[in-house]
């Protein structure tokens, strides 16, 4: 894709991330895992992934085929959407795809699902993960495929105190601010970057990336990006 072999810079980032000497307990995708809607493609994501020996969580993006994706990574170490609890955390997979809009959307039903988890688990902190960016990225052409019903998720958040985290994908840069308390992440992609504050789209320099998250006992994160230079 516009010059970048996805699938070599996906292994190259995912190779780094395994033989860090802390590896990772889990790994969240967090979308957009295939541009050309194949099976193929899945079946190499998950061919790719299926030894780790750790959870693999899934979120689908604008760009992926939800149908193929569930059925291709319906087994373990793969999860899509859903919920995860490691240790006192609970993690909130939603899916934010919309079909033939490269924004994205929440149904009622993934906001009522986000709702129940808060509402029941008894996890001491949630982290929320989504494709889709419910916070402008200060990027015109970027904020026009955002989540476009972002004030219904930030209703439900705003209500439960535990939420500690909300963690996206999509936009391919990093960010990190806070609201209210609660982290707000991007990650950036494992192939090219999109420049940040562009009003149109224009690709960053950055080479691939990845974001490591240290979900810890008394709520905080600790996260860090790493480039692969
Ligand atoms: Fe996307």
């Amino acid at each position: 894709m516009r010059g970048v072999n996805t699938w070599e810079t996906f292994n190259a980032v995912l190779a780094r991330a395994l033989s860090d000497p802390s590896p990772p307990d889990a790994i969240v995708a967090t979308g957009d895992l295939v541009q050309d809607e194949t099976r193929a493609g899945y079946e190499k994501f998950k061919q790719s992934l299926e030894s780790c020996d750790i959870p693999v969580y899934c979120i689908p993006g604008n760009h992926d085929a939800p149908d193929i994706m569930n059925e291709v990574l319906s087994e373990p170490p793969f999860q899509v959407g859903g919920q995860a609890r490691h240790g006192n955390w609970s993690l909130i997979f939603l899916n934010s795809f919309s079909p033939g809009d490269d924004g994205g959307r929440l149904s009622q039903d993934e906001l009522q699902f986000a709702e129940e988890c808060l509402k029941t688990d008894s996890a001491t902190h949630a982290l929320i993960c989504i494709h889709h960016h419910p916070f402008p990225m200060g990027s015109r052409w970027l904020d026009g495929v955002g989540l476009r019903n972002s004030a219904e998720l930030l209703e439900i958040t705003d209500r439960f105190q535990h939420v500690r985290g909300i963690l996206w994908g999509h936009v391919h840069q990093a960010s990190d601010r806070r609201r209210k308390g609660i982290r707000l992440m991007s990650t950036p992609s494992t192939c090219s970057q999109f420049r940040p504050n562009s009003d149109d789209f224009a690709l960053d320099a950055r080479p691939p990336g990845f974001r490591w998250l240290d979900l810890r006992i008394n709520g905080t994160i600790d996260t860090e990006v790493v480039w692969l230079e």
